[in-house]
């Protein structure tokens, strides 16, 4: 996996005078089985979250308010992505190190994941992702 397929996802927009509406389910919008969704939310100014990666896991990041950065990583390359719609997605697939950064205040980064939370599925120093990469 590298970040070239990580992409952007364009989710549905129900767009109505009452506020709009969006939404994701498995089969269609999302490369996966949702098993977990999380969110990250008070992020105080100028914090980031994320430097890590998964081995195993597959995630949808959307900026459910507000806006934030992501940096993508799989070793050999690097794309930042500025995520500030609800009705977008990023997709983030297996062994892609991640860093999200630039909370706007009030953000809400919400997070569909392809499994539940298994500690041993992250690896959170940097030099061993380069070895788990084959990169040196
Ligand atoms: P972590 O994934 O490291 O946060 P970040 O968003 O910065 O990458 O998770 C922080 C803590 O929260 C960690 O100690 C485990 C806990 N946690 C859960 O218990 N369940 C979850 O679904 C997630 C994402 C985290």
């Amino acid at each position: 996996m590298t970040i070239d397929d990580c992409r952007i996802i364009d989710l549905p927009r129900i767009v109505d005078e009452r506020g709009n509406l969006s939404f994701a389910q498995n089969g269609d919008q999302v490369p996966f089985d949702i098993r977990r969704v999380y969110w990250l939310y008070d992020v105080p100014g100028g914090e980031s979250r994320g430097s890590h990666a998964h081995r195993t896991l597959e995630q949808v990041i959307i900026a459910a308010g507000g806006s934030f950065s992501v940096t993508l990583d799989d070793g050999r390359q690097r794309k930042t992505f500025f995520l500030n719609h609800p009705y977008q997605g990023l997709y983030v697939g297996s062994g892609i190190w991640r860093d999200i950064f630039d909370f706007s205040s009030g953000s809400v980064c919400m997070v569909l994941a392809s499994d539940k939370y298994v500690e041993e599925d992250y690896i959170r120093e940097y030099p061993e992702f380069l070895e788990y990469k084959g990169v040196k």
